[in-house]
Parts: C-alpha cells; sequence; structure tokens
C-alpha cells in the first residue's frame, strides 16, 4: 500500500491551541519511555514517579488518576462525585454544556443546569436559588458546581472568586469541579502555583490538561482527598479512560514538569496573545478586540462581509456569527514572527 503523507502546514493556526504539535521534550519524554516492557495499566515507574509529582504539586492528600482526554477526565470526575438524581451548576458557556455532546448527562445522569455567565465566569449570587431545592424529591439535587479556569472566554477567574465558590458550596454540601484544560495559562497569569489556585482555595476535583499546552495526549484528575477519589479507580475504567499504555501519558507530565515546561510553554502562549492583540490595536483598524484577553484567546468582532474570507485565508472558529464575534487563539510555539505575517495576511484581505 502507499500512503501519501498530508504535507507540512506552511503557516500557524490561530483557530486553537489544539491546533499546535507536541513539544520537543514531550516527544522525547514519550521516546524515552518507549524501551523495554513495563507492566501495563500504570503499574510502571514513569506513572509512580508521576502520581509522586502529582502529590508533591498538590499536596499529600490529594489523588490523581491519568485519563486520555479533557472531555473524559471531566465526565470521570464528574460521575465519581455524583449520583443520577443529582444537578451540576456551570454557565451557559461551559465546555461540559456546549462541546462534550451530552457526555456529562449520559455519563454521570445528573442534570445540567446553566447559568448566564459573565464574561465566562459564574458568581455565587446565582447559586442561591438552587437551595430551593435541595431536599425536595421533585427536584434533581443541586450537587457539584463546575466552573472552567482559564474559563472558555479566556478570562481568568481570581483565587478569591474560586474561594467565595467553594465556600458557598462547602457550607450547602455541594462540591466544586474545576475544568483546568487551560489552568497553566491561567497560573502563568495570576503568577501563582497551581495548588493556591485551585486546592488552596477548595476545589474537591481538578480536570488538569495538558494537552492544549504542549503535550500530545493526555489529561489528570485530581481529587481533593481520598474520600472523594474512592470510587474514581472503577469510574474511570468504565468511562474508558484507563490506558493500558500509561506509561506514556505519565512520561509527558514528567517532561512537563521538568524545569516548569508547563509554565514556560503557558507564558508563551499568554506572551503571543497580548502581542497579537497590540498587532490588531495599531494594525487591523477594522478589528475590535471582543473580551479582555488574560489568557491565550483573542476574541475579536470582524466586519461580517469579511469574516468569511479571512476564514478561508486561515481557518478559525466563530464564537457568534450575529455579532460577527470569533476566536482567536495562541500557542505553546506561536512566535512573534507567526502574528506578523497572520496579521498582514489578515490586512491584505481587509483592506482589499
Ligand atoms: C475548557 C475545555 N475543557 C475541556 C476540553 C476537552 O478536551 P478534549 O477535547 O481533550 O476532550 C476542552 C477542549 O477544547 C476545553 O476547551
Amino acid at each position: 500500500m502507499k500512503i501519501q503523507w498530508p504535507h507540512c502546514s506552511t503557516h500557524k493556526s490561530f483557530a486553537s491551541d489544539n491546533n499546535s504539535g507536541i513539544h520537543p521534550a514531550i516527544l522525547d519524554a514519550i521516546q524515552r519511555a518507549n524501551h523495554g516492557h513495563f507492566v501495563a495499566y500504570g503499574d510502571d515507574p514513569y506513572t509512580q514517579e508521576a502520581l509522586r509529582v502529582f502529590k508533591q504539586i498538590f499536596g499529600a492528600s490529594t489523588e490523581t488518576f491519568f485519563v486520555y482526554n479533557g472531555t473524559g477526565a471531566n465526565v470521570t470526575g464528574l460521575s465519581t462525585i455524583t449520583k443520577t438524581f443529582h444537578s451540576i451548576l456551570t454557565t451557559d458557556t461551559a465546555h461540559i454544556v456546549c462541546d462534550e455532546c451530552g457526555s456529562p448527562e449520559k455519563m454521570t445522569g445528573c442534570s445540567l443546569k446553566q447559568l448566564p455567565n459573565t464574561l465566562g465566569k459564574l458568581s455565587p449570587r446565582q447559586l442561591y436559588r438552587f437551595l430551593e431545592y435541595k431536599g425536595i424529591e421533585h427536584h434533581s439535587q443541586p450537587k457539584v458546581v463546575s466552573i472552567t479556569q482559564a474559563t472558555e472566554l479566556g478570562t481568568v477567574y481570581t483565587p478569591e472568586e474560586i474561594k467565595e465558590i467553594c465556600d458557598f458550596a462547602h457550607q450547602n454540601n455541594m462540591y466544586v469541579h474545576l475544568d483546568g484544560a487551560r489552568i497553566a495559562n491561567a497560573a502563568a497569569t495570576l503568577h501563582l502555583p497551581l495548588k493556591a489556585m485551585t486546592m488552596d482555595c477548595g476545589v474537591d476535583v481538578l480536570s488538569f490538561g495538558g494537552t492544549k499546552n504542549g503535550m500530545a495526549y493526555g489529561e489528570a484528575l485530581v481529587f481533593a482527598s481520598p474520600d472523594l477519589a474512592a470510587d474514581a479507580l472503577f469510574v474511570r475504567k468504565q468511562h474508558a479512560q484507563l490506558a493500558s499504555k500509561m506509561r506514556f501519558i505519565s512520561a509527558q507530565f514528567l517532561a512537563y514538569f521538568d524545569q516548569d515546561l508547563w509554565l514556560q510553554n503557558a507564558t508563551c502562549a499568554n506572551r503571543m496573545a497580548h502581542y497579537l492583540k497590540s498587532a490588531i490595536q495599531s494594525q487591523l483598524p477594522e478589528v475590535r478586540i471582543a473580551k479582555p484577553v488574560e489568557s491565550n484567546a483573542v476574541f475579536v468582532y470582524l466586519p461580517k462581509n469579511k469574516a468569511p474570507l479571512l476564514q478561508k485565508e486561515s481557518f478559525f472558529y466563530p464564537w457568534d456569527q450575529d455579532s460577527s464575534e470569533y476566536r482567536w487563539m495562541t500557542s505553546f510555539d506561536t512566535t512573534e514572527q507567526d502574528i506578523e505575517e497572520f496579521v498582514s495576511r489578515m490586512k491584505k484581505i481587509l483592506s482589499s
């Protein structure tokens, strides 16, 4: 059989950080783990070391489970801490609501209550009305508040905001799940250790992302205590998230944390988002910045008649077609030159 390998793409994509490749140090870690035979399903020295590192970062009482992807982390985490008659309170922009094909509802059996977001965030004020349902058999029982950090709109919760949500949840016998697909970008913005913005604020379950920040695949599910994690082993397997060759996820995490590669990558992506914002403001007067830039996403309003042409030149996703809002994202390997080239291609079309 003759295979036709795709040609290398010449331009970097600004559609999603998922479009980037693998950081060379991560690829090298996969290669380094690729020798000999080791016991499968996590009983290998790479996984044992990676689990030790997670405890060091998030605290001795935490329990971590590696999974394949972000959706898998979210649904495995949520399923572990809920029963089917519970409800999960979140924003109307949450990935678990908009982009997981109903998997959280299917896999947890819970109902998802969507609350209007304020720049991607929710606040405890919005949660009070659900307390009325507590103890009433006709209503699903509010059990989890799920927030995303950095949010789907690229904004970042302060630790105080997260703590306020966690305090509210715990006072009312609820848990907090944090979708941290881009937690590295938030940490780079806040200049805080990962624990200070999660477990120290009271987060119960964290979906810890790596794929969007230089890993090939693989995410971690971090529970604040062994009690919370009691069923996670079994739920992960039922959710088809147990990797037999787990060492190749674990080895990636070892490289990810070695010499703070995760933070270097996220800092670069964030810096490039700010560079992109400045380049837009100085070179593309027809393009308006739509949201505060706080991580690696830049939301823009594009002239309606030109947007499809711009997308054709370099594909990116619409956010809200009615208002002609689109999302551009930077990655760990975006450079100033990539941005200059992208902006000049956009400029050509906008001025034609
Ligand atoms: C905020 C957020 N959470 C979760 C995910 C899920 O990741 P995956 O596509 O690996 O399932 C994504 C992916 O884009 C995301 O943006």
